[in-house]
């Protein structure tokens, strides 16, 4: 039978052997992400996988090729504030340049947002360039506030 896009293009958790699925190389298409070893990519995956539900790296793989062809990633912070609460931080969305206007974006949006919610949270933010503002508010996500930023390297 024949899957619909949705079928084909469902969000999954990040696996350890995506590595070989051309992970790294999606990531390179966001930002600087020198060459990261097997055994790099292993020690980050399990630090990250200890923080179980307080960390999530969502990806879509293209089941016809077997690649990744988009990822996004959602940190959950524990706050005193708001009666202890929890706020879903997302960083790190990209779709690949050969897929992108599909649909993919979203659906790795809508994945994050959700498990946000799901865990707690009563907000969840991102930062993005002013060219990717209509692209959240699609998402449902409203302007607020001024991004502060210091980079060290
Ligand atoms: C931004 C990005 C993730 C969008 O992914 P995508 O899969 O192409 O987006 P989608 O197909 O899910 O788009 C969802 C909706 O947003 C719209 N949209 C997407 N990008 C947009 C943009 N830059 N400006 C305006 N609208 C945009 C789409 O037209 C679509 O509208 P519709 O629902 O009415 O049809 C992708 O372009 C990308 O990876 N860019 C490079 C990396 C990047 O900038 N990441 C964001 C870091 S903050």
């Amino acid at each position: 039978m024949h899957k619909s896009e949705k079928e084909e293009y469902g969000v999954r958790k990040l696996e350890i052997s995506d590595k070989g699925k051309g992970f790294i190389d999606l990531l390179h298409q966001l930002s600087v992400c020198d060459s990261v070893s097997d055994k790099e990519f292993e020690d980050r995956f399990r630090d990250l996988a200890a923080l179980g539900d307080d960390h999530v790296i969502g990806v879509i793989e293209d089941e016809a090729s077997g690649r990744i062809v988009a990822t996004g990633s959602v940190f959950i912070e524990k706050k005193f504030l708001r009666n202890c609460g929890k706020v879903g931080h997302i960083e790190d969305v990209v779709v690949d340049s050969s897929v992108r206007g599909k649909q993919l974006g979203k659906r790795i949006v809508n994945f994050l947002t959700e498990h946000a919610r799901s865990v707690g949270c009563y907000k969840v933010i991102l930062d993005c360039s002013v060219e990717n503002k209509a692209f959240y508010e699609k998402c449902g996500f409203q302007e607020k506030s001024v991004q502060m930023a210091m980079y060290f390297a």
